[in-house]
């Protein structure tokens, strides 16, 4: 096997809140387990990962949280740096994009770049908050969705629907800072002209060559990213902002640019580059050996992060002049759990750290469940179920049970010595073929980012020695053929002992424990396949149970702890408040009691009731938008919150007179405002 360099990266995770397993399982497992194994072939690697705490994203969630920016960088940086440590991912660095270092990594880039012609400089239109005097980045903007019609929709994305959208398109825009509609305002930012990099792009992303000269091979690239990076061109590469109008962030490193960072797409991915300055400044290295000259750079990423990746980092890298471009940028498919999307505003998530602090001896098994289910090609799920039937089935009673039994038989007939290796039966040979052949079959799907499938493989080598061990029956031939028996009990102990090798990237504590019970340890994949690894007469240690089995009650407990999570919705994103009103303003709302007497749907309009209500002082019409969430029968009759002094309007043709009060969760839900005391129709609410 030829020996290559490699820089692998792992997407930066934003410092904005914990991790949780779809972030696990879709990025930081897999890379950790190729790295794993790039270092046990001796390949010269370097495995690079950092916090990202620029942007946007930090700056709502410091206005949430009602603290700083840097506290919140703090915060995380720390939740998800200790969460890696203690999951055993084995990055060389995990550095931070707010630290020094960093921010002149990017400024230098951004003068290289400015200073070649890489940048247009262009000035638009963009909405400004005139109360807190500042440009709205996408994510400061609300308004209603332009393609589903949905409130709540983002600058940049409507959750509802999954549009991408641009914040000009939003229907009624409004500041979630003042609460105000913003104004259109002239600034000037930096952009990047993809256009301008379409033909060699499509040259590098389809062929894998650079004029003419092979850079990569896009047949081992996953078919969603050549997908995604296909249909991106081919819809035409546009000019991209560069800067933003932020307070947070790494400075323009130009002349009047007060005010401008540099967009985070565009600081993150050099953090890659400073993380790598800093662990080499701290290791003796030059870092430009990992990003110049003969080396494989490798990004592993969520497939929210393609773009970023494999068109927009390539551009920058091959504008810059002298930096490698990716080699290979494995990208994830979702993780879903249990049914259902993550979602870290609805605490729908399993999180890493709450994980490793109820079962910190239950790291192997987190790895080999998510293993197993990937998201590699499409969509996956996480259940608590299946993570009880693979521990159980699989981990427990296939390897486990084999492991076990090999070791605690050798203890038995031979007082934990190896016994001797026999003459060979055509069965024999035929396990020790197999075992020779799995250590090659693991390595090529490893090198062809088939990680699950990789790992399955590891698994047969248990599986295979179960199956041995359960034919053969050692037990049942002691007494009649000893030495047999001892042919038997050392082809086990060579499985289990390749066992300790092979199951290194994927399972590291288990792989080290199987090496300790067996007083045995090889860090070479070189070794994984030989069937003399321990030699006659070795003694062997005294084995613990490797897995204990998942009881009912630990997957009960997740299961509620989830569904409570989920009603409570302790992280939903409630709206900013909006600005003051005076006393005034609201005695001038006349709000009472109204008892809804009749309802029925209104023609051509699936959203609304008409409705007839008795306000105590009159019985009047009322339209109102609940047919998505009541049918008319359910209503009659209840007594409701009822704004009465609304001026009237026409809604579909018939006139409504007033409005009722509803109040609406984070899934959109709309629920009535009843009495809490029974009280009718006609009382004020005030
Ligand atoms: O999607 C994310 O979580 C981003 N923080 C990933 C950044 S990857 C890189 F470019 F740094
Ligand atoms: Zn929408």
């Amino acid at each position: 096997m030829q020996k290559n360099k490699f820089t692998v990266t792992a997407a930066l995770p934003y410092a904005n809140g914990p991790l949780h397993l779809g972030h696990v399982a879709g990025v930081y497992l897999p890379a950790d387990i190729f790295v794993r194994f790039l270092r046990m072939n001796n390949h010269d690697v370097a495995f690079i990962c950092g916090s990202d705490e620029n942007g946007a994203a930090i700056t709502l969630r410091a206005k949430k949280e009602g603290i700083t920016p840097q506290e919140i960088v703090d915060k995380y940086h720390k939740i998800i740096g200790d969460s890696f440590k203690n999951f055993d991912i084995s990055f060389d660095i995990f550095h931070r994009t707010s630290l020094p270092l960093h921010h002149e990594t990017s400024q230098d880039f951004f003068k290289v770049l400015h200073a070649n012609g890489s940048f247009t400089q262009e000035t638009s239109e963009q909405y400004y908050d005139e109360e807190f005097k500042q440009f709205l980045a996408d994510r400061y903007i609300t308004g209603e969705c332009p393609k589903c019609h949905s409130a709540g929709a983002y600058g940049d994305q409507c959750e509802k629907c999954g549009s991408s959208l641009s914040p000009l398109e939003l229907i009624n825009p409004v500041s979630t800072l003042s609460g105000k509609t913003p104004v259109l305002k002239q600034t000037s930012h930096w952009y990047l002209p993809m256009e301008r990099h379409e033909t060699w792009l499509k040259e590098w992303i389809q062929k894998g060559t650079l004029n003419g000269v092979q850079q990569h091979d896009p047949k081992k690239w996953r078919n969603q990213v050549l997908g995604q990076c296909m249909s991106w061109i081919d819809g035409g590469l546009h000019s991209r902002a560069m800067t933003r109008d932020l307070d947070w962030g790494v400075k323009v490193p130009l002349p009047d640019s007060e005010g401008k960072v540099l967009y985070v797409w565009l600081d993150a991915p050099i953090g890659y580059i400073s993380a790598t300055k800093q662990w080499a400044q701290d290791n003796g290295k030059n870092w430009e050996d990992y990003w110049k000259g003969d080396r494989k750079l490798v990004h592993f990423i969520g497939k929210d992060n393609i773009v970023f990746h494999a068109i927009i980092f390539p551009i920058l890298l091959k504008a810059h002049g002298d930096l490698i471009l990716p080699d290979n940028v494995p990208a994830y498919e979702f993780l879903n759990l249990e049914g259902e999307k993550f979602s870290t505003s609805r605490n729908w998530a399993v999180w890493l750290h709450e994980y490793i602090e109820s079962y910190p001896d239950k790291v192997d098994e987190l790895k080999y469940v998510l293993s197993s289910i990937a998201p590699e090609s499409k969509d996956s799920e996480f259940t608590w179920k299946e993570y009880q039937a693979r521990v159980n089935n699989e981990l427990a009673d296939i390897l486990g049970n084999f492991v076990n039994r090999a070791l605690v038989l050798t203890q038995k007939y031979y007082e934990g010595k190896v016994p001797t290796l026999g003459s060979l039966t055509a069965e024999d040979e035929q396990v020790l073929a197999e075992m020779k052949a799995i250590p090659a079959k693991i390595s090529q799907l490893l090198y062809d980012y088939k990680l699950r499938e990789a790992q399955a493989e590891a698994m047969n080598l248990a599986r295979l020695g179960n199956k041995y061990l359960a034919e053969n029956e050692p037990w049942k031939l002691v007494k009649e053929n000893p030495a047999r028996v001892e042919t038997i009990m050392n082809i086990a102990l060579q499985i289990t002992a390749n066992l300790s090798i092979v199951l290194q990237p994927f399972l590291p504590r288990t792989a080290k424990k199987i090496g300790e019970f067996l007083n045995f340890e090889s860090n070479s994949w070189e070794n994984a396949g030989k069937s003399d690894l321990l030699a006659t007469g070795h003694a062997t240690n005294k084995p613990e149970i490797l897995f204990t089995k998942i009881e009912d009650t630990m997957i009960e407990a997740e299961l509620e702890k989830l569904k409570n999570a989920n009603s409570t919705s302790s992280a939903v994103a409630f709206p900013a408040q909006k600005p003051a009103a005076s006393f005034d303003d609201f005695t001038k709302m006349d709000i009472r009691l109204g008892t809804i007497l009749e309802a029925g749907k209104v023609e051509k309009a699936d959203k609304l009731l008409k409705l007839l209500v008795d306000t105590g002082i009159d019985k009047r019409t009322i339209v109102s938008g609940i047919a998505a969430h009541y049918k008319p029968e359910e209503v009659v009759g209840k007594t409701v919150a009822v704004l009465l002094n609304l001026e009237p309007r026409k809604i579909r043709g018939v006139e409504s007179q007033g409005m009722i009060l509803m109040a609406e969760n984070d899934k959109g839900e709309l629920s009535f405002m009843v009495p809490e005391k029974g009280f009718g129709a006609g009382f004020e609410i005030r």
